[in-house]
């Protein structure tokens, strides 16, 4: 018998020192009823802002209506939703496939990717992190994830190395059935890839045969100032994943694909119990709804620009990222800043690099609101 409750929980994650018991736009409130500015966002997942009344109205209907069906079922939402990614995404890329969080998404997209080519041979990018399946964990930069895989008996995808043309090159070749890629890496501090890099990605996975897929499971849904960060660079993959941003913190995942994957793909070929439930689904058209309404995209391009410059002024040796996917490195351990602007009650992460600080706040993070974290960046370098 454990003697607390929350020792029952299994302590795979180091937690922030903030007990939130309610939340607003960008703002917490914890147990004592102190307020927190929430640069995190949940881990770059509450695009709209905490608790958007139009997406609680949105999920509680659809809750009342009918909870759940699964995909036994047709249900308008779904289709309704599907229909609008597809929009939304550049062509051709049109099919959709729900499921429940970014691994999943980019388990699905690599499933496709092999079925489609009949190859098993997978590369990613050094740097990247894609979840934590095992076919995922297999692409994942890093001992620890690597050795997830490993033990379970899954060949590693071949790495190319981040932003050189000559890597991409060597590593692809006709064994390949995937390039997977994050435009805007997350884990490892919001390292955007230069557009000549994912250009000749492009360019060469079209002349050998391999599906390029789009991580855009952390940058995707606006949080790059663009709907999706494969518009910012005008290059197309062949399947583009998303996830933490599309339900506002409703678990959704999406794998939206174009006919290179989809052509071959029939009945019982994917699946999942819980993917693109109507309740799911209802989150996530309010989400795409508020984003519109709002203006959030243009307004996560505007104020990443802002805490970009402003970063600068404070002096900051690498600023990068796109929209409000950004990394800052003040020469100074990010981990010591974070814990800095804790004591400032401003929530903010780290990244695989130990230098790089993330800021991934709501995409209704304002001027405003910048200016207090950077505010607090200023008090806490001082
Ligand atoms: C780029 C990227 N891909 C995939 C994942 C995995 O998503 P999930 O935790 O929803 O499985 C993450 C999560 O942080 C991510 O940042």
């Amino acid at each position: 018998m454990l003697s607390r409750a929350e020792d029952a929980v299994l302590p795979v994650y180091a937690p922030m020192p903030v007990r939130p018991v309610s939340g607003r736009g960008a703002w917490l409130v914890d147990e004592e009823g102190a307020e927190w500015l929430d640069a995190y966002g949940g881990h770059a997942v509450a695009a709209t802002g905490h608790s958007h009344p139009h997406v609680v109205a949105a999920i509680a209907d659809q809750a009342q209506r009918l909870f759940f069906y699964s995909t036994a079922v047709v249900h308008p939402l779904r289709n309704r939703l599907a229909a609008e990614l597809a929009a939304r995404c550049p062509d051709p890329l049109g099919r959709v496939f729900f499921c429940n969080s970014g691994a999943e998404a980019n388990e699905n997209a690599l499933l496709l990717a092999r079925k489609a080519t009949g190859r098993t041979a997978v590369a990613s990018v050094t740097g990247g992190w894609h979840g934590r399946t095992v076919a995922t964990l297999a692409c994942c930069d890093g001992e620890r994830y690597e050795a997830g895989a490993r033990r379970a008996g899954m060949a590693l995808s071949a790495r190319v190395t981040f932003n050189d043309l000559r890597s991409l090159e060597a590593v692809l070749d006709d064994s390949t059935a995937a390039l997977l890629v994050e435009p805007v890496q997350g884990m490892a501090g919001a390292r955007d890839c230069s557009a000549e890099f994912l250009l000749a990605a492009r360019r060469l996975c079209t002349e050998r045969g391999i599906a390029l897929l789009f991580d855009e499971v952390q940058c995707g849904v606006g949080r790059s100032g663009a709907f999706t960060a494969a518009e910012l660079y005008g290059v197309v993959p062949d399947a583009l994943t998303m996830a933490k941003g599309l339900g506002s913190g409703y678990p959704i995942g999406a794998v939206v694909a174009g006919p290179m994957l989809t052509k071959g793909i029939g009945i019982g070929d994917l699946g999942s119990t819980f993917g693109g439930g109507p309740v799911a689904c209802a989150a996530a058209l309010a989400t795409l709804e508020v984003l519109d309404a709002e203006g959030l995209i243009a307004n996560a391009a505007r104020v990443g620009e802002h805490i970009a410059a402003g970063a600068r002024r404070l002096g900051a040796r690498i600023v990068q990222g796109r929209g409000l996917l950004i990394g800052l490195d003040f020469g100074r351990p990010a981990v010591e800043v974070q814990q800095a602007l804790f004591g400032r009650r401003i929530l903010t992460g780290t990244s695989s690099d130990p230098g790089v600080l993330r800021i991934m706040p709501p995409l209704t993070f304002s001027l405003a609101e910048a200016d207090l974290l950077l505010e607090g960046l200023r008090a806490v370098l001082a």
